[in-house]
């Protein structure tokens, strides 16, 4: 069902923009929230950069995934490379959902979360011998990418039947959508058994035949970009298989599909657009038998759950202009915005203007770019935007960054990942909770290698430096260390 809809407001054009409750929830709490971090002193001068969650609406988004599905059976894992956090993990598991890991960093994680093995699918194309024994012995679903991970596979059951389902991940090559580098299910994707290439699909019956424990069928067609339609018509062509593969076996023995994510998400506004409902009312029209309860269902929804509840909220340190062109300096940039920096027009990000109390900003527009503290000169997050004109101690907010932005730092200049938290609004009072603290600059330099300082000195001039000394801050000798790397070496 469609969430509520209300009349708004009319634009300077005459044009009526409706809102729902949901999405003025979501507005309203984020301008409370992004107003509360700067009273309590979270994100100032000392803090320039944080990332936001609004936990309420995390949790309206997995209603609106759960109610779009009604009655059919689901599992409804959260895809964790979305956004690895943790306490993030725990609200989800709360939820009741399960989670997909792509690797074992995330797959820790979603342990340290208390998603039980059960609830746990493990997808990834590159799972190591050692993953793959694990997830099998725990009872943790597996999709196998390729029939090289399938011999893997048949090699440690042969010491012993798996605990939980195994599926094969398909690519129905149903083609690409608007950004190539989401989109799946191209021809020569890397992702699945490519099922339109000769002798494909009766590769697939093959496996299945041989293996009786093999009893899913997965498919991800394709991420952000990808339409609705092009979505529906892969999960077509992989529902067709499995009920071919059944048949031919003459044995049900394909129980449950996992149809993966992907449904994009909006980056113009506060409404969902498209809707989980939307995406259902796809499915129904093009592949209605997928819901009618014959298999179990698997979903990997990750952007369209948490996108639109995250924000980036930087601190504006400077202001200029160059060429006539306004540029306020910010703290976020393509380390936290990677996508938006290195490919713009994919990814743009709506901005907002914030005083330096976090109050929407009350100053004519003006064309403005917003920059980030990269060295490069692309790392903008925003080109020729008119807003607010802003000043140095202003606040500057990204959007919809929910999903796969502050969550996936990427360690340009090393600078150091932001603190998030988590905001409610109740009773208009704003709680905030700590999802994740600060990295600071000491554990950027430790993690780069300062524990390692002399090692490259010392493969040229063994133990000759001279710099045996702990300087007592970053850097330290590790030549005595049992785990120092030279003594693991060739
Ligand atoms: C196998 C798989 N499942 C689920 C997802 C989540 O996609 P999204 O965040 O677009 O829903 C991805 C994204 O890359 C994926 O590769």
């Amino acid at each position: 069902m469609r969430p509520e809809r209300v009349v708004n407001a009319r634009d300077l054009r005459g044009v009526v923009h409706v809102t729902s409750a949901v999405a003025r929830r979501r507005r309203s709490a984020r301008e409370a929230a992004l107003a509360r971090v700067v009273d309590a002193g979270l994100l100032g001068p000392e803090a320039p950069l944080v990332g936001l969650l609004d936990v309420d609406g995390i949790r309206d988004s997995v209603d609106a995934l759960t109610a779009a599905f009604g009655d059919t059976p689901v599992l409804h894992t959260f895809a964790a490379k979305a956004c690895g956090l943790v306490p993030v993990l725990r609200l989800l598991a709360e939820t009741g959902m399960g989670c997909e890991v792509a690797s074992p960093g995330e797959l820790e994680q979603a342990l340290a979360a208390g998603f039980t093995p059960e609830r746990l699918v493990l997808d990834s194309p590159a799972k190591t011998v050692e993953e793959l024994r694990y997830a099998l012995a725990h009872g943790i679903a597996v999709n196998v990418d390729n029939f090289q991970e399938l011999a893997r596979v048949d090699a440690i059951l042969a010491e012993g039947p798996a605990a939980g389902p195994i599926g094969i991940r398909v690519n129905p090559q149903v083609g690409a959508g608007a950004i190539g580098a989401m989109s799946t299910a191209t021809t020569t994707s890397k992702f699945g058994i490519a099922l339109r290439d000769p002798g494909a699909v009766e590769a697939v019956v093959d496996a299945f035949a041989r293996r009786p424990w093999l009893n899913r069928l997965h498919a991800h067609v394709g991420s952000q970009g990808c339409p609705l339609s092009l979505i529906a018509a892969g999960l077509r062509a992989t529902f067709d298989l499995a009920e071919h593969i059944n048949t031919v076996l003459g044995r049900r023995q394909i129980t449950g599909l996992d149809i993966g994510g992907g449904l994009p998400v909006n980056f113009d506004g506060d409404e969902d657009d498209p809707t989980f409902a939307d995406y259902v009312a796809e499915l129904r029209a093009t592949v209605p038998e997928l819901l009618d309860g014959r298999y179990r269902l698997v979903t990997e929804f990750g952007r369209s759950l948490l996108a639109k509840n995250g924000t980036i909220a930087s601190l504006v340190e400077y202001t200029k202009s160059a060429g006539g062109r306004r540029i306020a300096i910010t703290h976020a940039g393509a380390q936290v915005a990677t996508r938006t920096v290195f490919m713009p027009q994919a990814w743009p990000l709506r901005v907002g203007a914030f005083d330096a109390h976090g109050r929407p900003k009350d100053a004519p527009n003006e064309i403005q770019d917003i920059a980030g503290p990269c060295c490069f000169a692309g790392d903008l997050t925003a080109v020729g935007r008119a807003l607010p004109l802003l000043d140095p101690g202003d606040v500057v907010a990204l959007y919809d960054t929910g999903a796969y932005y502050f969550s996936s730092h990427f360690a340009y200049n090393s600078l150091p990942r932001p603190a998030v938290y988590g905001y409610r609004v109740v009773d208009d009072d704003v709680r905030l909770a700590t999802v994740r603290e600060a990295q600071t600059i000491r554990e950027v330099v430790q993690e780069s290698g300062a524990p390692h300082v002399h090692a490259l000195v010392d493969l040229i001039s063994p133990k000759s430096s001279g710099n045996s000394s702990d300087d007592g801050r970053d850097g330290r000798d590790d030549r005595d260390d049992p785990s120092h790397p030279e003594e693991v070496a060739v």
